[in-house]
């Protein structure tokens, strides 16, 4: 027969005297920190793409939402970087860890080794996210091994953590260390080397670069610049006469970007218009004479989608020029033309049309001048992505070279004798960029122009005759440029 109930009660404690942990209070910044983390690894969200929106569900003050988005795109661009560390301060390998106590761990490692916020309170608060989203068993460890963590400053783990001893450098241990001091992974740092080539000696201000809070470029379409720039508090942009830098906030709050006066661009993406409209002409380019006999004819925009530069090459086009703007993606070419018709009903002069360029509607030698601006790793853009470094892949790289050289023939099929294609990416990849010009320029037809006197004032763009932006030097996406002249 049972006890009766009272005798069950009989050796319990007191409630009050039950060793319970304390109840965990959300900390709302480092748990959507947290959830970004969690999206990234678990269904391939994009970062920039994707916090906006937890932010916007957090409800958070300005304050929180700056913790917030500093902490989850910090974690997300060092995760190469911390993980190296974590690794060194952990008793077994982070493959055997739960992925999200390693996020746990990415978090707290960040706030550590990247943050002005002290150490033990860093660890306290990573110690209380871990559990509430991943228990008190595993809180535990994390504990343990973010104290590990706390033991160097970053500087002190990099050298830890790579060869002591100059005498046992090579160039592989020299890039392994850039690769962890600036968060790349190596085949990336030695894409941009190869890039920067004779200039080699800038590579750790490149990647360096790539780890700073992107500055939000606008382009003003149908308003003054300098009205722009006072209406959102900016400042123009260095190089494009159509350029304002802002320095943060959320560009689409501007009455002006909503209604589409002005849009968000990178300024090298600006330039990359410019210079194509200004072989028309000045810029001490080889043009003019029966290069603009037929100025008036059509402009091919054979990679249209979103529809940014078509929209500046709307604005530069001289009178009677007629674009063709094209996209095989169908929605994009949607975009192509709310791009371009802002406030206005119609889009003018310009042509918008679904198509894929390696299987183009059109005739060949139509066109006076062509934008290529190729699909491609954008590598050139890491600043913006912050998971990107660690989402792409050599593969990647090769997979896209093929379109890239189609496209580039595409257009240059598509060009007029005497005609100027531009060849555009956003990546420095020379895979992706020398490599394809190369090849097309082997196969006859046509010859690079020297694209930098196409941005006359514009300084630093490598040794010709192609252009090479970068965030280091002009504040701008890693842009590369060629013009090659049909003959
Ligand atoms: C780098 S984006 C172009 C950005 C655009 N020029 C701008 O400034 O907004 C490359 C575009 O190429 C398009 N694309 C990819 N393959 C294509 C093809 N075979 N033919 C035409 N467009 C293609 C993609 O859909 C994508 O929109």
């Amino acid at each position: 027969m049972p006890p009766p109930e009272r005798g069950r009660n009989v050796n319990r404690r007191p409630p009050q005297r039950r060793r319970t942990p304390p109840p965990r209070t959300p900390d709302i910044p480092r748990r959507v920190a947290y959830d970004l983390l969690s999206a990234v690894r678990e269904r391939g969200a994009y970062a920039n793409l994707t916090l906006p929106g937890l932010l916007g569900n957090a409800g958070l003050d300005d304050r929180d939402a700056a913790l917030a988005t500093e902490l989850s795109y910090g974690t997300v661009r060092w995760q190469g970087t911390l993980d190296a560390i974590l690794a060194a301060s952990l008793d077994r390998p982070l493959s055997e860890l739960d992925p999200p106590v390693l996020d746990v761990l990415r978090l707290g490692a960040y706030q550590i080794l990247h943050t002005r916020i002290p150490p033990y309170a860093a660890v306290a608060a990573t110690v209380n996210l871990a559990g509430t989203v991943v228990g008190e068993g595993p809180a535990r460890l994390v504990n343990a091994v973010l104290r590990k963590v706390t033991k160097r400053d970053l500087e002190a783990w990099i050298i830890q953590l790579t060869s002591p001893k100059r005498s046992d450098r090579t160039a592989e241990t020299e890039i392994a260390e850039l690769a962890l001091r600036h968060a790349h992974p190596e085949w990336i740092v030695r894409a941009i080397a190869a890039a920067l080539g004779p200039e080699i000696a800038e590579l750790g201000q490149a990647l360096a670069a790539n780890n700073e809070r992107p500055i939000v470029h606008l382009v003003a379409r149908r308003i003054d610049r300098d009205e722009l720039s006072a209406q959102v508090g900016g400042e123009p942009g260095p190089w494009s006469p159509y350029a304002v830098r802002i320095p943060g906030g959320s560009p689409h709050s501007f009455a002006e970007v909503r209604d589409r006066r002005a849009g968000v661009q990178d300024e090298g993406s600006q330039l990359m218009a410019i210079a194509l409209a200004a072989t028309l002409g000045g810029a001490g380019l080889p043009s003019g004479g029966s290069d603009n006999a037929g100025s008036n004819g059509w402009w091919l925009d054979l990679c249209a989608g979103p529809g940014g530069k078509a929209a500046l090459l709307d604005l530069l086009a001289p009178d009677g020029v007629q674009i063709l703007a094209a996209d095989r993606a169908p929605h994009r070419s949607q975009l192509v033309a709310q791009t371009i018709r802002g406030e206005r009903v119609d889009i003018g002069r310009v042509r918008v049309i679904s198509a894929d360029g390696l299987a183009p509607p059109w005739r060949d030698n139509f066109a006076d001048r062509v934008l290529v601006d190729a699909p491609c790793s954008g590598l050139g853009a890491l600043r913006r992505r912050p998971d990107a470094r660690w989402r792409r892949t050599p593969q990647d790289v090769t997979d896209l070279v093929e379109l890239q050289r189609g496209l580039l023939a595409a257009g240059l099929a598509a060009a007029r004798s005497g005609g100027v294609v531009a060849y555009v990416t956003c990546s420095p990849h020379p895979a992706e960029t020398v490599e394809i010009v190369e090849w097309a320029l082997a196969h006859g037809g046509a010859t690079a122009l020297d694209a930098r006197s196409a941005l006359p004032d514009v300084p630093s763009l490598g040794p010709g005759p192609f252009v090479q932006l970068w965030p280091h030097r002009h504040g701008t996406d890693a842009m590369f440029l060629a013009l090659l002249k049909v003959s």
